[in-house]
């Protein structure tokens, strides 16, 4: 499989079996996350994978959706404004861009173990906060869901053609 099939391979499961995902590959996909390339490399992510009832109850409390619910298991991927890159020019923080992209290798990297994914950045933060204990410098940028997959959707999700997205100067 090559790079351009894998991207089209993942897209936005909402469907999973109660089947537990293998440690090696969870234990694979994380290290793949490890590798993201970040600002300065100052690699301010921390992962937190969810896997009990008890916290994957107080998860769902942040995004009550049927289908959220059905997953497994599911990665917090927090970034740490306190360590990640400033630019000097205008101040702006880098930490979310350097979270994306390792939320990106998660969601690939489980595509490419016949996993199914998929970003959730809708929930409801100030029930996320007052139900997990993060540092004050943490910020859960993303919840990514995982799993086998029950059922896939009917179509692939359209995208813009390269002619409205890309130009040359
Ligand atoms: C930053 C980001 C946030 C997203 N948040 C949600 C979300 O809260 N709930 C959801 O169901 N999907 C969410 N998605 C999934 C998108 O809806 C999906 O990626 C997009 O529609 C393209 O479909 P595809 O992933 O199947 O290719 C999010 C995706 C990204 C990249």
């Amino acid at each position: 499989m090559n790079f351009l099939e894998l991207t089209k391979k993942r897209y936005s499961a909402r469907s999973y079996t109660s089947d537990v995902i293998e440690q090696e590959k969870l234990d694979y996909i994380l290290e793949c996350a490890r590798f993201a390339p970040s600002a300065v490399n100052y690699q301010p992510w921390h992962f937190i994978v969810v896997k009990s009832d008890e916290n994957r109850a107080k998860l769902n409390e942040c995004y009550p959706r049927q289908w959220f619910a059905t997953a497994p298991l599911y990665i917090v991927i927090c970034t740490d404004i306190d360590v990640a890159w400033e630019r000097q020019s205008d101040s702006k923080s880098h930490a979310d861009i350097d979270a994306a992209i390792a939320i990106e290798h998660i969601c690939l990297a489980a595509a490419e173990q016949g996993i199914g994914s998929c970003w959730v950045c809708n929930f409801d933060l100030e029930i996320f906060k007052s139900n997990f204990s993060l540092l004050p410098s943490q910020y859960p940028v993303a919840i990514v869901t995982m799993g086998y997959v029950e059922k896939s959707p009917d179509g692939t999700s359209k995208r813009k053609e390269l002619s409205e997205i890309v130009s040359t100067i």
